[in-house]
């Protein structure tokens, strides 16, 4: 994308939607309703600003350990094209984003306050595979049942 073009999307988006909610995970129900600057969202919200998408965007790569590319596929030319689903990441990563969604909002609504509290970090925590067991990740006890004499 061109800085100026994208610079003319980022005033246009500041001008049209002022009252985006900061971190808003929407489960598509604007599909189809809203204009989007957008091609293909399907869980995130329509109106989603450009900073707040990217800023999201940042975060999945910071969570994950990745870049850009793990979820995105170039076009034909070799460019980025973010709108494409032909990665099977992309498509793990909305059931991802739907389910994180899903989980503070069935069992975190006790705290008005911070609507966020299970993010992708808090499982990924830098790997694109969370770890399932203790074993992975901290040295053996000392104290096992063979060395208890
Ligand atoms: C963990 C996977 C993942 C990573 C990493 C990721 N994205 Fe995305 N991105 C997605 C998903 C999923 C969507 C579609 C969300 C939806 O359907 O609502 C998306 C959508 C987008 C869109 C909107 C495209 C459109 O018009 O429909 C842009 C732009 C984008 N990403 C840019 C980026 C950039 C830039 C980076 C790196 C800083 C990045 N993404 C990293 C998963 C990822
Ligand atoms: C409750 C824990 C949890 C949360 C929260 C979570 N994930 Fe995951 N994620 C997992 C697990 C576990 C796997 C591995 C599944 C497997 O092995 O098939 C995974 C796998 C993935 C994968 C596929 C890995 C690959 O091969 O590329 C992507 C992409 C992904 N997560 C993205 C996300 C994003 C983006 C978020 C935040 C919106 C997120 N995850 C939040 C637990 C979580």
């Amino acid at each position: 994308m061109k800085k100026i073009g994208f610079l003319a999307v980022v005033l246009v988006v500041v001008a049209s939607c002022a009252s985006v909610t900061k971190g808003k995970i929407d489960q598509g129900k604007n599909v189809g309703k809203v204009e989007s600057q957008w091609a293909n969202l399907k869980v995130l919200p329509q109106d989603i600003s450009e900073d707040e998408l990217k800023g999201l965007m940042r975060e999945y790569n910071a969570a994950l350990g990745v870049k850009c590319n793990h979820c995105h596929a170039p076009n034909a030319e070799g460019k980025m094209d973010f709108a494409s689903d032909a990665k099977k990441e992309k498509d793990y990563a909305r059931h991802m984003i739907t389910m994180t969604g899903e989980i503070n909002k069935k069992h975190f609504d006790y705290d008005p306050a911070d609507k966020q509290k299970v993010t992708c970090f808090t499982c990924h925590q830098g790997n694109i595979t969370p770890k399932k067991s203790s074993a992975e990740v901290l040295p053996k006890s000392p104290v096992t049942p063979s060395s208890v004499k």
